[in-house]
């Protein structure tokens, strides 16, 4: 018989190695190798002695199955990222920074399922039943039939909940505090919160009810813990915030039974997370239009346009390398387009420190915010003010030609609603959208983008003489 012997299993990426080290080969985590049994961690399978299994019936694509109705919510926002409602026996990952909402978020979740008959219940590893319904009060959702406990066992919280009724969303808050005996480790460890969202998992899938896990967001933001949990669920929704203001959304950045750019704005008030049914009018809230350097971008989020301020600042440098900082927006996207301006435009930027920002903490990741950061950047260099009232949209090629982008007529739909009267756009979306009330001057090419603003700029110092 052929001795058996420890094997040396990444926590992270399942490698498997025959001595420790501090440091996965594979995946280079630190820290991540522990000592398992020679019967486990990828190819230890190959190893035993082949299994016959049993055989079971295959079938086609197009067969009957029935979807199982979704459990909805009612808060619009909620059932928006999840894509039409929670399903039944599915798991989602919410995580998030501590202290951005997720305990409110959920709570008020639970007592508004609550609310419509469904059993619904709170398991809180972090705080005291007391507290919990001390927040609940504060919100006013002390009457809801939402039921509670603090409780970290995984297997004590399977065994209550077996009891009675399915319930049809069971919380837990958070999956970081929760332990099972079935691993033999400290709680809190990686192999902890694995094997408890493991047993979650199941219990999920067996019962049929629908299970939210919460999990706490590093600094990086990465979800803490091992990423493994994030590929075992169906959904993994972060729900994020700025320092300093108010609102928070909620984004979906994997779904199993929906789309997954689709987001939802609240707004945290004394009372709770507030629904934003019209995000673009609290984005723009406070701009002040009659400064160089911004530009409103029709932006879209999911199936829903938003529209939001680019900010650009551009100012000599004392600095031998040039500053450039973005916040809410991608750092190469910028480089780029300082590169096309460079290029294609005649602009001289090596000499300028260069800062970009997306007002109201919002984060675009759209290659449509091109345009608009670029008129953005022009009007910041040229001094010359931005039409209070135009919105930009279009992607910027290498070759400073400016691109069409998808959903132009909503863009425009949006601004219209929103009081704007004019677009710079991709010279094709003039054409298709040529019956909107919106004001289009199509830009095909970046220096005729530069040449526009500074030729306005130069108008406006006349008209000001
Ligand atoms: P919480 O839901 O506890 O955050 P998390 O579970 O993500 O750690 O939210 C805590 C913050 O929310 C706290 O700083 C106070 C604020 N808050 C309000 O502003 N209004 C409210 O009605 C509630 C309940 C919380
Ligand atoms: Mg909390």
């Amino acid at each position: 018989m052929a001795k058996t012997r420890a094997n040396f299993v990444c926590q992270s990426c399942g490698a498997v190695s025959n001595r420790w080290q501090g440091r996965c080969e594979a995946c280079n985590d630190w820290n991540s190798i522990a000592e398992e049994g020679a019967a486990s961690g990828i190819g230890a399978m190959a190893a035993r002695a082949a299994v016959k299994g049993r055989t079971f019936t295959l079938e086609g694509l197009g067969g009957q199955s029935k979807a199982a109705p979704r459990v909805v919510s009612g808060m619009g926002e909620l059932d928006r990222v999840t894509g039409g409602g929670f399903v039944p026996g599915s798991v989602i990952l919410l995580g998030g920074e501590p202290g951005i909402g997720k305990s409110t978020l959920l709570i008020q979740a639970c007592a508004a399922l609550a609310g419509q008959g469904h059993r619904v219940v709170y398991i809180s590893g972090e705080e005291a039943v007391a507290q919990v319904r001390l927040r609940a009060e504060r919100l006013g959702l002390a009457g809801a039939p939402v039921e509670l406990a603090a409780e970290t066992s995984v297997e004590d919280i399977i065994a209550t909940l077996q009891q009675g009724r399915t319930p049809a969303l069971v919380i837990i808050d958070s999956i970081q505090t929760m332990w099972t005996q079935s691993v033999d480790s400290t709680p809190g460890t990686v192999t902890q919160v694995r094997g408890s969202a493991q047993a979650l998992i199941r219990y999920a899938k067996t019962s049929g009810a629908s299970v939210i896990l919460v999990g706490h967001v590093t600094k990086d933001g990465q979800i803490a813990g091992p990423r493994v949990v994030e590929h075992m669920v169906d959904a993994v929704v972060s729900f994020e915030g700025e320092g300093g203001h108010q609102f928070r959304i909620l984004r979906a950045v994997k779904n199993r039974f929906g789309p997954t750019d689709e987001i939802g704005v609240f707004e945290m008030t004394g009372l709770g997370l507030a629904e934003v049914a019209n995000p673009s009018a609290l984005f723009l809230s406070g701009r002040d239009a009659a400064a160089p350097g911004a530009a409103v971008f029709a932006g879209m989020e999911g199936t829903r346009p938003v529209l939001v301020e680019i900010q650009a600042l551009v100012a000599p440098s004392t600095l031998g390398t040039p500053r450039r900082a973005v916040v809410g927006w991608d750092t190469s996207r910028l480089a780029m387009i300082l590169a096309v301006l460079e290029a294609h435009a005649g602009l001289r930027l090596g000499q300028h420190d260069v800062y970009l920002n997306v007002a109201g903490g919002m984060r675009v990741s759209e290659p449509a915010a091109d345009l608009a950061a670029a008129a953005a950047l022009v009007s910041s260099l040229t001094g010359a003010i931005l039409p209070a009232d135009a919105v930009y949209f279009g992607e910027i090629a290498l070759s400073g030609s400016v691109r069409p982008v998808v959903h132009s007529a909503l863009r425009l739909k949006e601004a219209a609603k929103l009081g704007f009267n004019s677009a710079v756009t991709p010279a094709e979306t003039a054409e298709i959208n040529a019956r909107s009330p919106m004001r289009q001057a199509s830009c095909a090419h970046i220096a005729s983008l530069v040449a526009d603003i500074a030729a306005s700029g130069a108008r406006l110092k006349r008209a000001a003489e």
